[in-house]
């Protein structure tokens, strides 16, 4: 059997690392990226601690040489790049009325630009043989969130879903699906980003209150839907938000 390999950026933490491991154990050859290279490299042993092989890479979805760098060491001869998961993100933000525009910058730059350029890339490495692409988006592309001050990060995620569905188009032909996962509240480190350390317990459960399957997400159990729309099973979708949010986007707050 040939082995395929899957490229994940921002594998150093949280979903993406959720994702390394899970797509291991489904037999994939795994690139782990991450800004934070020992944090990606961490990812890699525990890949290999399932049986799993693969490579670690520092990179900077940010930095365009270095995505290309990245993209042109893997050895594509041996194994065919077939899948990429783009989890590197961040979110930072407050009022929009006084945001300093450097911090909507970065955020766009990081989740939406970085997104796009490590895309091309993988566009490029599929286009004679096809693969499935899984970007990742949130529900603060298309709702408010009550706490508010996530404008630049729902203005990236945006981008996110505009990019899924135009890529979608634009490459069905060459036999690339592209696709985005959209997680709920997924306890990792970014979720409590921007929650000063004394609230986030209060915070947590808070948020369980809030969300219809009364709890927040694990990182696997959102690198489970991941994983399947990586795979062939899910052969007929591309162009698609998937929802893994615990029914977060199917509420609405009016109680009466
Ligand atoms: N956690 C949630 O509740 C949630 C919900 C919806 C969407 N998401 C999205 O899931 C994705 C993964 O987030 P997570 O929750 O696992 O967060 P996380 O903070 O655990 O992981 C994000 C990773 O991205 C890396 N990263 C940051 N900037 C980078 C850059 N410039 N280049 C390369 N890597 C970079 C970080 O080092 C980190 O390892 C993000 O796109 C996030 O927006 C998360």
């Amino acid at each position: 059997m040939t082995r395929s390999a899957l490229l994940i950026t921002g594998a150093g933490s949280g979903i993406g690392r959720a994702v390394a491991c899970a797509a291991a154990r489904d037999g994939w050859y795994v690139h782990a990226t991450d800004i934070d290279h020992a944090a990606a490299a961490e990812t890699l042993d525990r890949v290999r601690q399932r049986g799993g092989h693969g490579t670690s890479h520092g990179l900077d979805v940010t930095d365009a040489a270095a995505v290309a760098q990245t993209f042109s060491a893997l050895d594509a001869a041996s194994v065919p790049l077939r899948g990429l998961f783009t989890a590197a993100g961040i979110d930072s933000g407050g009022a929009s009325h006084e945001l300093d525009p450097a911090v909507w910058r970065r955020v766009l730059d990081v989740n939406a630009t970085g997104t796009f350029l490590v895309v091309q890339q993988a566009l490029e490495a599929m286009m004679h043989g096809g693969g499935s692409i899984v970007l990742c988006g949130s529900p603060a592309a298309q709702v408010g969130f009550a706490a508010g001050g996530v404008t630049a990060y729902g203005a990236s995620k945006g981008a996110i879903s505009s990019m899924t569905r135009t890529l979608a188009v634009d490459y069905a032909r060459f036999g690339i699906r592209i696709n985005a996962i959209v997680p709920g509240p997924t306890e990792t480190p970014l979720m409590w980003a921007n929650v000063p350390s004394a609230d986030v317990e209060r915070m947590r459960d808070q948020v369980a209150r809030e969300v219809p399957l009364g709890r927040m997400a694990q990182p696997e159990e959102i690198a489970e839907s991941v994983l399947w729309l990586l795979s062939d099973r899910a052969s007929y979708t591309t162009g698609s938000l998937i929802g893994c949010d615990g029914g977060v986007l199917a509420k609405s707050s009016i109680s009466v």
